[in-house]
């Protein structure tokens, strides 16, 4: 029997999950971002797009704890993680999938090898569970019975899709994706599009994409935040980022640079 759903829950909108508050980053010199204030919803998912060199994986690496911001705050749910000691980060990273721009892959170990890496790490399951999990990622992005091919046998967008099997091996309750469909051609991407889209609806995961592929974050996003500048300059849905009249993220959604830019060359 199909469960009953709730008005009084598709009411309420889902609450954020992660929070950024007057976020910068300084490397040095250089300001990469510039006070950025965003509250991600659980369930949603959010498309991060930029110039190359914009900011969008410090991004994601501050959203992890990979970089602390020079001034500002990261919230994961009600904890300051910009703030938790790196004993305390273990556990809520445990939460997070990353897939990593370059697939990242272990080029000394298997693919089952590779997916079973964070659950040997951070859980105390046997061998024959996490074999049983290996298979069930595998077959969730499509590569049933690859364990025992090794990454240098795989194409690029199989690299992906292992990758994405690593970063979703402890069940995660958000994804980050760091450019998932880059150097893939149409098709390929498009499997990871559905990809993305099939572990929202069916495992309810929040997630966050980086990419410069527009045709994917129409396609997946609920919503499209664009990185200039150090700022975000747009927050909209996908249909509304085409109607932007914003030169600077014309010049981005359609493709070519805009004057300013142009005087700059
Ligand atoms: N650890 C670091 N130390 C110094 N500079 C860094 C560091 N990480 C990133 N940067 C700089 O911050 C800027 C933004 O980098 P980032 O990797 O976030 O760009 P991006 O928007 O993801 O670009 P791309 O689309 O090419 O991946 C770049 O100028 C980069 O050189
Ligand atoms: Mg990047």
């Amino acid at each position: 029997m199909q469960p009953e759903t709730t008005t009084e829950s598709s009411k309420t909108p889902p609450k954020e999950i992660i929070r950024l508050v007057d976020v910068h980053k300084h490397f040095g010199d250089l300001v990469v971002l510039d006070g950025i204030t965003v509250g991600l919803r659980a369930g949603q998912t959010t498309v991060i797009i930029g110039e190359s060199g914009s900011g969008k994986s410090v991004i994601l690496k501050h959203i992890i704890r990979l970089l602390r911001p020079t001034r500002g705050e990261v919230h994961y749910q009600d904890q300051r993680i910009d703030l938790l000691p790196e004993a305390e980060l273990a556990p809520i990273r445990a939460r997070f999938g990353f897939l990593f721009q370059l697939s990242a892959l272990f080029d000394s170990m298997t693919v089952g090898q590779n997916i079973a890496f964070p659950i040997h790490e951070l859980t105390r399951r046997s061998h024959s569970e996490i074999e049983e999990d290996v298979k069930r990622k595998l077959a969730l992005v499509g590569l049933d019975g690859t364990q025992n091919m090794w990454p240098a046998e795989l194409s690029g967008g199989q690299m992906k899709r292992v990758a994405l099997a690593r970063a979703i091996a402890l069940d995660p309750e958000i994804i980050l994706y760091d450019e998932p469909t880059t150097g893939l051609d149409p098709p390929r991407a498009d499997v990871i599009n559905e990809l993305i889209i099939k572990l929202q609806r069916e495992l309810g995961v929040t997630s966050v994409v980086v990419t410069h592929d527009m045709a994917s974050a129409g396609k997946v996003s609920d919503r499209v935040l664009m990185l200039y500048r150090g700022k975000f300059i747009f927050d909209g849905t996908p249909e509304e980022i085409l109607r932007s009249e914003d030169q600077r993220v014309r010049c981005f959604v359609e493709g070519h640079c805009y004057e300013e830019d142009r005087r700059t060359l």
